[in-house]
């Protein structure tokens, strides 16, 4: 089926990302501010709501679902979510986005319900400075997770890392070393000013995509590719490996021109641009019409003519958008 979802500027959607929790078990810098205040549950789509949603998108011709957060996998019951969605007929991928902290007992029933890919954030192999990024995070129960993941036996893994300057910039070369001896994927994404994070200058820390190239082409031979796994990342292959390396650069090169995602918020917000504040209130729809899957349908094929053609990220000064990744969901 061809998706429904066409916008202005005659992009297809074919892929949502809901977060389904905007809790997590880490504190990553870049991610949230120290002390957080999380929503109150009445405000969170439930587990029947996420379903709902699911569906609609599905039978508009979406083909890829992405479950992320916050840390999706510490939802309570999140893995029936994975179970009624993986069983969407027309659905081709169902993937995750994770920290990893949970795949040592996640990882197989998730590969069960039909989830097809996962994404695990890691951005240091240094145990201190792992859990200074994250701020609690514990990467020795990572690494486990990352190796569950492999032995349940996914399509593909692959770790995300952001790069900071002088957080962890001198560590790529590292970070793609152990995803070739992994057997799996690696993407690097520079830094977006999504909330207010505290204490850090963002501008100060960046690190673009084009310098982590010129860093690894030191040490591998890196093979432009026109692979795509339907999201932003620009791949290269590592030569004579099956490691991809990614690179996604919201700074550095836009890649709004093929965008065929749209996101929908741990409360509910459909949100057109990561980088924008266009939304449509889903929550209030299902909520006005329960169960009425046809009304909530027809909510979102509207609001295809509210998207717009790019985001358009700031470094210096205050975040434009103060709402934070992890309700967003990446
Ligand atoms: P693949 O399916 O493996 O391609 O995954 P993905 O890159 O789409 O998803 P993932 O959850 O791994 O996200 C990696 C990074 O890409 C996160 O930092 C996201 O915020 C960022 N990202 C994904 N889509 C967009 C987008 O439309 N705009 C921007 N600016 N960033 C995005
Ligand atoms: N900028 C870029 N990437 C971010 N992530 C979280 N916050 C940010 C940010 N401000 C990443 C996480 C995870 C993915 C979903 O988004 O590291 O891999
Ligand atoms: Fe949690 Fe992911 Fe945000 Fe880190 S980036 S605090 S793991 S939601």
């Amino acid at each position: 089926m061809d998706s429904q979802l066409i916008d202005r500027f005659n992009r297809k959607i074919t892929y949502v990302r809901m977060s389904v929790t905007d809790r997590c078990d880490f504190r990553c810098v870049y991610c949230m501010s120290e002390k957080m205040t999380f929503l109150p549950r009445a405000q969170l789509l439930t587990l029947e709501e996420l379903e709902l949603v699911g569906r609609a998108f599905v039978e508009l011709g979406v083909t890829k679902i992405r479950l992320t957060g916050g840390e999706p996998l510490i939802r309570k019951n999140i893995l029936q979510l994975f179970q009624t969605v993986g069983k969407l007929k027309t659905l081709k991928e169902l993937v995750l986005t994770t920290n990893g902290s949970q795949l040592v007992k996640m990882a197989l029933p998730l590969k069960d319900a039909g989830v097809k890919r996962i994404n695990i954030s890691l951005d240091s192999l240094k145990p201190v400075r792992f859990q200074k990024m994250t701020r609690i995070g514990k990467l020795e129960k990572v690494l486990q997770g990352i190796d569950a993941a492999i032995k349940a036996g996914f399509q593909r893994i692959k770790i995300n890392a952001v790069i900071l300057k002088n957080r962890n910039h001198d560590e790529v070369t590292d970070l793609v070393q152990f995803a070739v001896a992994q057997g799996i994927d690696i993407s690097f994404i520079e830094e977006m000013p999504l909330g207010e994070i505290g204490e850090r200058n963002r501008a100060e820390a960046f690190y673009s995509s084009d310098q982590i190239r010129c860093d690894l082409r030191q040490t591998f031979n890196l093979i432009p590719t026109i692979e795509t796994t339907a999201g932003p990342s620009k791949y290269y292959r590592i030569a004579h490996t099956d490691t991809r390396v990614g690179f996604i650069s919201p700074h550095s090169h836009n890649f709004c021109d093929t965008c065929n995602r749209v996101r929908v918020t741990t409360d509910g917000l459909m949100l057109l641009c990561l980088g924008q504040e266009y939304s449509v209130d889903l929550r209030r729809v299902i909520r006005a019409h329960p169960g009425d899957i046809t009304h909530l349908k027809e909510t979102i094929v509207k609001a295809m003519a509210i998207k717009p053609k790019n985001h358009n990220f700031e470094l210096n000064g205050q975040p434009q958008i103060l709402r934070y990744m992890n309700i967003t969901g990446g």
